[in-house]
């Protein structure tokens, strides 16, 4: 949603791992423009992924140690369980100084820079809606990584939708706001549309319609900066509609339905994390 900056082209980005996470950041950085096919390297165990990620004029290769060798800024993008290993594998490959993404859920900007001590780490938590310019991607910085660093991961990911640092142990709850909240999202889309075919609406136009009802909610509240209280207000006249519809929500606690879901969802996390 923010204005994007080609980086210079001689800025090489590599992804180990070429899964649906790094696909999105990959399409979203060509679709944006910040990055030409040629600036990426991506490697991965087989070509499962790699298959679809050459489709997009990308080099790819089954060697994690080369990717890490010719990369600038390295993603590690594979499962959590899979980091130490690809640590231990690419320890020898990598720069002093080199500036390395993780993206994994749940594993420490600590777990990094015991793994690559002489790398510059900064920790970011994307989401799968960066592919299309509406994600969000917080960071968290290691001591060792410079604001040159987080000037880098920022020029990459704010073309994305919102990048910004926050402490790392707030990370797991912006990623429920951009991963799991896609799930809900989608089920209240979903649930708009069956109102709207309850009502008579063709179910064709009631899918193609209901996403809007959100997208334009959210573009509003982003780029006027109005709050949701304040647009809610706006649009209930008295005696009208909205407030009639606005007292069933009330009655069916959707508000601590929301709340209770973000809940539970950074509860589960922190306690998958704890048990790794
Ligand atoms: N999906 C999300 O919404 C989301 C959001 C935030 C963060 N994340 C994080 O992003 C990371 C990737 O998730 P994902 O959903 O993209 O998973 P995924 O689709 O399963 O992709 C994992 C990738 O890692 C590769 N891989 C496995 N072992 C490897 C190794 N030893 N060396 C190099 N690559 C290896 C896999 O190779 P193959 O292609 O050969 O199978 C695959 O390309 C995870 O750590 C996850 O926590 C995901």
């Amino acid at each position: 949603m923010s204005k994007s900056q080609a980086m210079s082209p001689s800025v090489m980005v590599g992804f180990i791992g070429g899964g649906n996470m790094a696909q999105s950041i990959i399409k979203g950085l060509l679709r944006e423009d910040v990055l030409k096919p040629e600036q990426f390297y991506v490697s991965a165990p087989s070509d499962r992924n790699l298959n679809k990620i050459k489709e997009l004029g990308i080099k790819v290769t089954n060697n994690n140690r080369d990717v890490a060798t010719k990369s600038n800024v390295l993603f590690l993008a594979c499962k959590p369980y899979h980091m130490v290993a690809v640590m231990e594998e690419i320890r020898e490959s990598v720069e002093d100084e080199q500036l390395v993404v993780p993206i994994s859920v749940g594993t420490k900007v600590e777990l990094f820079e015991q793994g690559l001590p002489s790398c510059h780490i900064i920790r970011v938590m994307p989401s799968l809606p960066n592919e299309v310019a509406a994600g969000i991607a917080m960071h968290t910085k290691s001591i060792r990584a410079t604001a040159k660093d987080v000037d880098i991961v920022e020029a990459l990911f704010k073309p994305l939708g919102c990048c910004e640092p926050v402490q790392e142990n707030l990370l797991d709850v912006t990623a429920q706001l951009g991963g799991a909240a896609c799930a809900w999202n989608s089920i209240i889309i979903e649930a708009l549309a069956d109102g709207a075919v309850k009502m008579g609406l063709p179910r064709v136009l009631a899918n193609k319609l209901a996403p809007y009802s959100l997208l334009g909610t959210a573009k509003l509240i982003i780029e006027t900066g109005v709050h949701p209280a304040q647009i809610k207000d706006n649009v209930t006249s008295p005696g009208g509609t909205t407030i009639c519809g606005v007292h069933v929500m009330e009655q069916r606690g959707v508000r601590g339905a929301m709340m209770d879901a973000m809940e539970g969802a950074v509860l589960k996390a922190r306690e998958i994390s704890k048990n790794k």
